[in-house]
């Protein structure tokens, strides 16, 4: 049996979890707890850096403190402890990360540092019935849009990726632009639930190759988004107040829609036959019944990460570092930093006894 306390701080949620796994590799939540800064952030339209730092700060010792105890766990009895390092917001990246690799210090536990992805990526495995390898998994997230498939080995190969704005992000700009606050996901997803759907045609954001045709697999948010705001300034002219669940539910559809299609032809088409969805858009609750309502339809089995293991999280980081653990990765020394940005093809450096950044 292996057990982990996991720190999360790279963007705006403060979150601790202790989770173990037996020898059949299933982690278990023992204890998991988020403080969320959204309220704070809400006023300014999005993550203000310096004050989630701080936030970060504030709250993180508290919640360690809160999730030992919950889980009768005495950090002696820790197999190591894991933070997220990359990539996030640096400053509050640096604050799970220095926390977590001076308790590893303080209680001569191994280190090791999480690539936020891959937290992502482990996600599904807190679901009842988690899949195994290989599978294609579509990261949907604030940052990221990614359509990548994984090996029986745990290899990565990437087969799709949006060219602008992630999906999240479009989620938050247009929830702006309607008048509905941040973050602009769950905002826009309840003021769908009245609204019509089919009301206003919106593109499906396409990427052309050189040689003619579009990507099969690729995305593009950024054009939705402009003609979001046509939309807008046209109804402006000629409807008060705007109809604003019709231009969520409108949105939120062509951007499901263009999710759904995309990454199950992309499994279809590389004769894989298991789709697993992670990240905070993968919350959506539209996204999701479309997602296993048409892999249904083709023969494609689709898993998604329980809600509550969607948006930032750290039961997710523990998840990853149990599975680090359990194909007996080096730990992280002592002496590796935090880093900005950093591909998830790169994670595997943060295991291989040299600093990595
Ligand atoms: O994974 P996450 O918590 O943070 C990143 O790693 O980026 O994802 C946050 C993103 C935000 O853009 C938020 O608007 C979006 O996930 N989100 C949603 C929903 N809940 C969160 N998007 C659509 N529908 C939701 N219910
Ligand atoms: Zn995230």
């Amino acid at each position: 049996m292996h057990a982990v306390l996991a720190l999360e701080t790279s963007c705006d949620e403060s979150a601790a979890a202790v989770l173990s796994c037996g020898d059949d590799g299933r982690p278990e939540v023992l204890a998991s707890r988020i403080a969320s800064q959204v309220a704070e952030h809400a006023r300014w339209g999005g993550v203000v850096p310096e004050i989630a730092s701080r936030r970060h700060v504030e709250a993180l010792p508290g919640l360690i403190e809160a999730v030992l105890e919950e889980s009768g766990l005495a950090p002696r009895q820790l197999d190591a402890i894991a933070a997220t390092v990359t990539p996030g917001l640096a400053g509050a990246l640096m604050v799970a990360s220095v926390t977590g690799r001076t308790l590893a210090a303080l209680h001569q536990r191994p280190f090791l540092g999480i690539h936020h992805l891959e937290g992502h990526l482990a996600s599904v495995r807190l679901a009842d019935a988690s899949p195994e390898p290989p599978y294609l998994v579509l990261l949907v997230s604030g940052g990221h849009t990614e359509l990548i498939r994984v090996d029986v080995t745990g290899s990565m190969d990437r087969f799709g990726r949006s060219h602008d704005d992630a999906a999240g992000e479009a989620f938050d700009k247009v929830a702006r632009l309607l008048g509905l606050g941040y973050p602009g996901g769950p905002a826009i997803q309840k003021a769908a639930e009245g609204g019509d759907s089919q009301r206003f045609r919106l593109p499906k954001g396409r990427i052309s190759l050189p040689g003619g045709g579009f990507h099969p697999y690729d995305f593009s948010f950024s054009g939705l988004k402009t003609a979001m705001l046509r939309t807008v300034e046209a109804l402006q002219k000629v409807e008060q107040p705007l109809p604003v669940c019709d231009l969520a539910a409108s949105f939120e559809a062509v951007v499901a829609d263009v999710l759904v299609e995309r990454s199950l032809r992309c499994a279809q088409d590389h004769g894989i036959g298991e789709l697993v969805m992670v990240g905070g858009v993968a919350a959506n609750q539209r996204l999701r019944t479309l997602m296993q309502e048409r892999g249904r339809h083709l023969g494609v089995s689709v898993s998604i990460a329980p809600l509550a293991y969607c948006t930032d999280n750290a039961a997710m980081i523990g998840a990853a570092a149990l599975e680090r653990l359990r194909n007996g990765a080096c730990e992280t020394p002592l002496t590796t930093g935090v880093a900005a940005r950093c591909p998830l093809e790169d994670a595997s450096r943060l295991y291989q006894g040299q600093p990595a950044f």
